[in-house]
């Protein structure tokens, strides 16, 4: 019944709430755009979605992933060899490439909510393109990705990078619209998240379980934001983990899934953790969900997004000597560096088109950046936090072997309890990560919100 319901959501750009708030999503990204023109001395910003790459020595295309500034502009990620125009003042133009091609598919006749905004400039043939460019080429800036100098029409200003980190910055605000988009792909994934925790239920390989996702939330591989993280027992402890067995172990232990989807080119990106019977991993699953509520309730504008990556390794080091891993206090922990030998990842990100989003390093939108704190350097976002960022918060512990063991030897090891780390390495380990929204006074979790409707 759930999943009927998750069908049931519109996540078409004919959807009509997405079409009642795109105007003025247009209206932000044409003002951001005005500002990156006048930084740069320029006129008008030419915008390339991009262009299929081909495999070296064959005729096969990799699969097409559209320049996310030409996302920003309008829900068209298949869209390639197409162009935004914009100068301020003027409605922006689209010339939009719908090839005479019996090959391939070709994207439809221009449909949607979004075609309103634009002046729409249908183009058959590549040559055509250049004829609804300004003539004054070097009055352009060209915001994409070139690999064929023909695709900049003569345009030498690529990328300049005055106006890509005023871009860049804003983009780490959403608009009303993004955040709608952000909510649908939150939903969209969750949905997925509980068909792929009924098929580990029902026994199903890491195959068949990432299967059931992308059947859930209607996507083929190459549309998901990215490579599904399917890791059952062990696999959990393999961050990146994105093979797929393809026969269930025995005995079943555990499920971590990292998997998001999309609505418009905006991701989502959850993790959940199952246990399929142990009592302890199933306890040990329950204090991080505690943990990561805890961090997600600290979350609001103003907050330093470093500060509380670090108040999350004292957060954790509590976790662990509550399971029984480790002992000592959590300054101990930190200083030696235990917290980080089962938490060595960020606590979370930017997401947005990217689902590692631009701009998380950013202190203003002149280009200067700020360092990840000492010792964690794998932190994206260094930010003050925000209304309206959109952001993960995903704290992880896993038994890591070859992190664990360069403990061996260093004040550390005798803070480590090595018989629960050899209880919990069959496990893999345990991630929660949701989508949440910066506001004023705390934030908006996208994530629970969506399994809230669907549950
Ligand atoms: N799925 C990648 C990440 O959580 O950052
Ligand atoms: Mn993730
Ligand atoms: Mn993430």
């Amino acid at each position: 019944h759930g999943i009927m319901q998750a069908m049931s959501i519109d996540y078409s750009d004919k959807n009509p709430a997405l079409g009642s708030l795109y105007g003025s999503h247009i209206a932000s990204v044409r003002a951001r755009h005005d500002h990156a023109l006048e930084s740069s001395g320029a006129n008008h910003a030419v915008i390339f979605s991009g262009c299929p790459k081909t495999v070296f020595f064959d005729d096969q295309q990799y699969p097409f992933k559209a320049n996310a500034h030409f996302l920003s502009w309008a829900p068209l990620p298949n869209l390639p060899l197409s162009y935004i125009v914009y100068t301020p003042g003027d409605q922006p133009r689209l010339v939009y490439y719908l090839p005479h091609d019996y090959w391939h598919p070709v994207p439809g006749q221009p449909d949607g909510y979004w075609t309103g905004e634009f002046d729409v400039r249908v183009v058959h043939t590549v040559d055509e393109i250049a004829q609804h460019l300004p003539e004054d080429r070097d009055k352009c800036i060209l915001i994409g990705e070139i690999d064929n100098p023909a695709h900049a029409f003569g345009i030498d200003r690529v990328n300049p990078t005055s106006a890509i980190n005023i871009l860049h910055y804003a983009r780490g605000i959403k608009t009303e619209y993004e955040v709608a988009c952000l909510r649908l792909a939150s939903h969209r994934g969750a949905s997925g998240h509980v068909a792929a925790a009924a098929a580990f239920r029902d026994g199903q390989s890491e195959f068949d379980i990432h299967r059931a996702y992308c059947k859930a939330v209607s996507h083929t591989d190459n549309e998901l934001p990215y490579a599904n993280i399917v890791a059952l027992n062990s696999h959990g402890a393999v961050l990146h983990y994105t093979e797929f067995d393809r026969e269930a172990p025995q005995p079943l232990r555990s499920f971590l899934i990292d998997a998001g989807a999309q609505v418009h080119g905006y991701a989502s990106d959850i993790t959940r953790t199952y246990a399929y019977d142990d009592a302890r991993f199933a306890e040990l699953i329950e204090r991080m969900n505690t943990a990561q509520l805890d961090i997600c309730s600290r979350i609001r504008a103003g907050v330093s997004y470093s500060e509380l990556h670090v108040e999350t390794h004292r957060i954790l080091a509590a976790v662990l000597v509550d399971a029984g891993l480790v002992n000592g206090d959590p300054d101990a922990l930190l200083a030696t560096g235990v917290s980080s030998a089962f938490f060595p990842h960020g606590l979370g990100h930017l997401l947005g088109i990217q689902v590692h989003d631009v701009g998380g390093f950013m202190e203003n939108e002149s280009g200067t950046t700020i360092d990840p704190p000492s010792g964690h350097p794998f932190l994206r976002l260094t930010r003050l936090l925000e209304e309206d960022m959109v952001l993960t918060v995903e704290p992880g512990i896993y038994a890591i072997d070859m992190l664990l063991e360069n403990l061996r030897g260093t004040p550390a090891e005798s803070h480590v309890n090595w018989d629960g780390v050899g209880w919990l390495r069959p496990f893999g380990g345990v991630r929660i990560e949701d989508n949440v929204r910066v506001t004023a006074t705390g934030c908006e979790n996208l994530t629970r919100d969506a399994f809230a409707t669907i549950l």
